[in-house]
């Protein structure tokens, strides 16, 4: 899927506090050997280069246009293409951290014990999803490709929810950890602006439906869309959007040597 940099970035704010909750939570002092899976633009990264500046970081990333961008802003940290799926590095981490990203892998069994093979003893792997799915934002999506009207040019992109239950998470991982911290927060974003929701949207899960559409059918589809997200995120007496979105914590340390 082509990512769109400029998009993603919109809502930044909304998009960067997760990312240091999740930072605040990872237990290590001066890890020397870092993978941030999933950079993308490489806003996160360089908050994690400024946070630990002795550490070798390294960004990862399938999307050239997102990796263009982390080069261009941030010239002084490594950034690789690569595939999170075949993640493999020579070199393992103190630290693998990943946010935002896991959730457009399927098969989180075998995914998340794979990466903990990368870590070196006493290394973490913190990671945050976005836990979204059945919410009115994303279902709506599906449901509405799945109408007659889309179905053949886009049912096939509507996958089940790739992320699973805290609990799932919890019984995969403890056998393996030393310590786990697990959590799931739901963000009141506030946003503002006409067609909010849609707007965010279009940075993430819209993206793969639009690019698979031509011509008129993307306006066309989008506004069937934007009809049915007014209904579930009504604009407030100030004019702005309330966007609920629940997000997935998982902070896993492995036993010392
Ligand atoms: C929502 S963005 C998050 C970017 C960044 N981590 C942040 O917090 O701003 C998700 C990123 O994951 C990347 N991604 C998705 N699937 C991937 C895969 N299989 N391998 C590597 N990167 C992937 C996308 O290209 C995109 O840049």
């Amino acid at each position: 899927m082509v990512w769109n940099p400029e998009q993603y970035i919109l809502f930044s704010d909304h998009r960067l506090r997760p990312a240091l909750d999740l930072l605040s939570q990872i237990p290590l002092i001066a890890p020397s050997v870092i993978y941030d899976l999933g950079c993308g633009t490489g806003n996160v990264t360089s908050l994690l280069s400024q946070h630990w500046n002795e550490a070798i970081i390294t960004g990862i990333d399938s999307s050239r246009e997102m990796l263009e961008k982390a080069r261009k802003d941030h010239p002084s940290i490594e950034w690789k293409l690569g595939d999170i799926a075949k993640f493999s590095p020579t070199s393992k981490g103190n630290l693998i951290f990943s946010n935002a990203a896991l959730h457009w892998l399927d098969h989180h069994e075998t995914l998340f014990p794979k990466l903990l093979a990368q870590l070196r003893p006493g290394g973490v792997l913190a990671v945050q999803m976005p836990n979204n799915f059945t919410a009115p934002s994303h279902q709506n999506l599906y449901d509405l490709a799945q109408t007659p009207e889309w179905i053949d040019k886009l049912g096939s992109l509507v996958r089940p929810a790739p992320v699973h239950n805290i609990n799932w998470y919890f019984d995969m991982l403890a056998p393996m950890a030393d310590k786990i911290n697990i959590w799931e927060t739901t963000y009141f974003q506030i946003l503002k602006g006409k067609d909010a929701v849609l707007e965010w949207t279009r940075g993430t899960a819209l993206r793969p439906f639009l690019q698979a559409l031509e011509g008129d059918d993307v306006a066309a589809f989008e506004a069937q869309y934007a009809a049915r997200l007014l209904e579930d995120y009504p604009a407030r007496q100030d004019g702005s959007t309330l966007y609920p979105f629940s997000r997935l914590f998982i902070v896993v340390q492995l036993a010392d040597g």
